[in-house]
């Protein structure tokens, strides 16, 4: 690592993978969270501001303040994702409730505070439904010259997860999304595409499982909440891999090397009906008759994140919150 820690806010709805996120942010050398602002997603805000501090608190980060954010997208009702990520929210682990409190600003105020504060432009990181970051960009747009870049975890080039075509965090409140891709800062979008493709060894998981340590510990526990099929035949027997999900987006800014970007025209269809919170990634080489018969409309360019080096991630993530190489990790995890 060389420099300065990048200053980083993450925006969330604490969700297990969203704790995965959070955990890499405290732990990462490179990376210095600021803050962390909650909004209604996986689950209510209440409750994802009780698991956001949960997690800060499991990690013993240092006293970070947490915001509570919107209680509900621009139009949308609230649509929590329970049955994925349990009926707290994040896994149903049986944690203690935490002994920290959020701070008294809402969370459009930490947020301004927080980017006009840094001495050197804040990196955000959405994990979650875009209303508090929509509703930030509208309210002070003067933040906006002091924010480096937005690297956000949403939206899907291919297939969805809420629909056939729309990715959650986009689906659930799909203005404030189209809001944030004219945001006119660079934006990173790390999509379904990478999102789903980036798990650690179902024996690394286990490994963590087993640490002394706690964060390390909760590390393990919320990836064996996130598994994907197992593998008999594989090297890791009846252990699943773990997907680190949101925490991707946090490896893509302490290593944006890692993923393959291209810079490409997106844009949120708000029409109702079944592409309602798709992102339309614009994949062509050249103009097609739509442009030369209608002719062009401004449209966001946006850094596409189309290919991951899982690997390199898996290590990046397993070294930072163990604070051990990951190669030894991977070696003291036997199949
Ligand atoms: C996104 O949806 C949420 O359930 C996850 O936390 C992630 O941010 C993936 O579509
Ligand atoms: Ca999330």
């Amino acid at each position: 690592m060389t420099g300065q820690p990048i200053p980083v806010i993450i925006d969330c709805d604490t969700g297990v993978d969203d704790a995965l996120a959070l955990l890499l942010a405290v732990r990462h050398p490179g990376l210095d969270l600021r803050a962390v602002t909650c909004v209604a997603g996986n689950t209510d805000v209440d409750g994802v501001v009780r698991n956001t501090l949960t997690v800060l608190e499991q990690a013993g980060a240092p006293d970070i303040p947490v915001a509570r954010g919107a209680a509900r997208p621009l139009i949308e009702q609230p649509r929590s994702a329970k049955h994925v990520h349990g009926e707290d929210g994040m896994g149903d682990l049986g944690l203690p409730a935490p002994t920290r409190t959020p701070c008294d600003l809402d969370a459009v105020s930490l947020l301004r505070r927080e980017i006009l504060a840094s001495p050197r432009p804040v990196t955000l990181v959405p994990t979650a439904p875009l209303t508090n970051i929509a509703l930030l960009l509208r309210t002070h747009p003067e933040v906006t010259a002091h924010i480096e870049r937005i690297v956000w975890m949403g939206g899907a080039v291919a297939a969805g997860n809420a629909t056939p075509v729309a990715e959650f965090n986009v689906w659930h409140d799909p203005e404030a999304a189209a809001v944030l891709l004219t945001a006119g800062v660079p934006i990173t979008m790390y999509g379904l595409d990478v999102f789903m493709r980036v798990k650690v060894p179902g024996r690394v998981v286990r490994r963590l499982r087993e640490s002394d340590e706690p964060g390390a510990r909760l590390a393990g526990e919320l990836l064996a909440h996130r598994p994907s099929a197992p593998d008999p035949e594989g090297p890791d027997g009846d252990d699943p891999a773990g997907g680190l999900g949101d925490a991707g987006a946090v490896c893509a800014v302490a290593d944006p090397g890692g993923i393959t970007t291209r810079r490409l025209p997106v844009e949120v269809s708000l029409g109702p009906g079944p592409t309602r919170g798709q992102t339309i990634v614009d994949l062509r080489a050249r103009h097609g008759e739509s442009e030369i018969h209608d002719g062009t409309r401004p449209q966001a360019l946006v850094d596409v994140a189309l290919e991951v080096d899982v690997e390199r991630y898996v290590d990046l993530y397993v070294a930072a919150v163990t604070g051990e190489d990951a190669g030894s990790v991977r070696a003291a995890a036997p199949a």
